[in-house]
């Protein structure tokens, strides 16, 4: 099937000269000739990718640009800007509106469909579901220090490019879909009412809630009733497994410290996640599960650390000095952002599609594609 380009100007002229361009070399070519109509078009079609003007009345293509970045259902699309202007600083600001590449007019037909073509194998690789299924959990050294957060926005990032499913396994003690403004929350409980050797796949199927930010949710309650007690780890497992099936990128929010459920899950893991915090006691405790870890069977280059700074004080272990309590490299630290983590978790959203353009979301977005990247290689 043709793929299919968005062309977005509200100069008639130039939009008939790219369209005719663009059919020649074979893509269906859909238009709009303004900022809204792009928005609605992008939304109803989900072209292959945007060629977008940037001065155009009412809504620019700036304006357009951050628009689709914000929506979960346009975010991937690939943007080209063009424009009539030369300024290096019209390329910097398409650049943060979210844009992946620019283009000058006049421009040759050549270079727009080297551009074109070059875009659209980029995102295609980027898109391609590789063949590796990957199960990604994030393990708190203790309470509080983000985990949930953690997963929640990786889980978004990944969600981006395959089938992701974000799984609560804090039993009893579920926050993650009242993070997401999700009140339906007993999946989880659902299934592990079953033996293990009874849950079928389309159970776990049925159970997961569909979220705007691309995921499927498969919540945990706040309900003691649903506790770490009675739930058996086997049917913990299968429950896992059958989602790997199902999702192709699986992100577990384990809570925090390791007890017998979490153990028993650490072998169906592809990566771990080690959640801490810059203080001694998060960073001594993370060491010893590091080392309990690895003995349960985990591999070194399975597990990773990363340190949630969610207080603005400079009364904090450095990194260095981090990594050498912990015997183990840090992969990421996440900055301080109180009031956006608040913010967001008001809307319901992950901070990566709340704010996709903060420092935080970059710092996710850069580990979620690291950690993901380590495993597809
Ligand atoms: N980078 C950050 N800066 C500031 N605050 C943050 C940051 N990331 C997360 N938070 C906030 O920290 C609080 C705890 O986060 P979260 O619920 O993710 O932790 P948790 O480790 O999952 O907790 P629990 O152990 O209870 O499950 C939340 O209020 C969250 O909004
Ligand atoms: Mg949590």
């Amino acid at each position: 099937m043709a793929e299919k380009i968005l062309v977005v100007d509200d100069d008639l002229e130039s939009l008939k000269l790219i369209g005719v361009m663009l059919q020649r070399q074979g893509y269906a070519v859909i238009t709009a000739n303004a900022g809204q109509q792009a928005l609605d078009r992008a939304l109803a079609d989900q072209p292959d990718l945007v060629i977008l003007d940037i001065m155009m009345s009412a809504m620019d293509g700036y304006e357009v640009c951050r628009r689709l970045r914000h929506d979960p259902l346009t975010q991937h699309i690939p943007i080209i800007m063009f424009t009539a202007k030369t300024m290096v600083d019209d390329k910097v600001a398409g650049f943060e509106a979210g844009a992946d590449d620019y283009l000058t007019k006049p421009t040759h037909p050549a270079e727009l469909v080297s551009r074109v073509k070059a875009l659209l194998a980029r995102s295609a690789q980027r898109r391609a579901p590789s063949d590796r299924s990957l199960v990604w959990g994030f393990l708190g050294a203790k309470g509080g220090v983000g985990t949930t957060t953690l997963a929640t926005n990786v889980a978004a990032v990944l969600a981006r490019n395959a089938p992701t499913a974000l799984a609560d396994f804090r039993l009893g003690q579920g926050t993650l879909g009242l993070s997401l403004g999700v009140t339906r929350s007993t999946g989880m409980a659902n299934l592990l009412a079953s033996p293990a050797n009874e849950i079928a796949a389309q159970a776990v199927e049925r159970e997961m809630v569909p979220h705007s930010s691309g995921l499927r949710l498969l919540l945990s309650s706040g309900r003691p009733k649903e506790t770490l007690l009675s739930a058996s780890p086997d049917t913990l497992a299968a429950v896992v497994q059958h989602l790997r099936a199902l999702q192709h990128m699986v992100v577990l929010d384990l809570g925090a410290g390791l007890n017998r459920l979490t153990a028993r899950l650490l072998p169906e893991m592809d990566q771990l996640t080690l959640v801490v915090e810059p203080n001694r006691v998060a960073l001594t405790l993370a060491r010893d599960m590091i080392a309990e870890m690895q003995q349960i069977g985990l591999a070194r280059n399975q597990i990773s650390v990363v340190m949630i700074n969610r207080a603005q004080t400079s009364a904090q272990v450095p990194w260095q000095e981090a990594e050498q309590l912990l015997g183990h490299e840090m992969t990421a630290i996440i900055s301080p952002a109180p009031e956006m983590a608040f913010q967001a978790a008001e809307a319901g959203l992950p901070i990566v599609i709340f704010q996709p353009n903060s420092v935080v979301a970059s710092q996710l977005n850069k580990l979620a594609e690291e950690i993901a990247g380590r495993h597809s290689a």
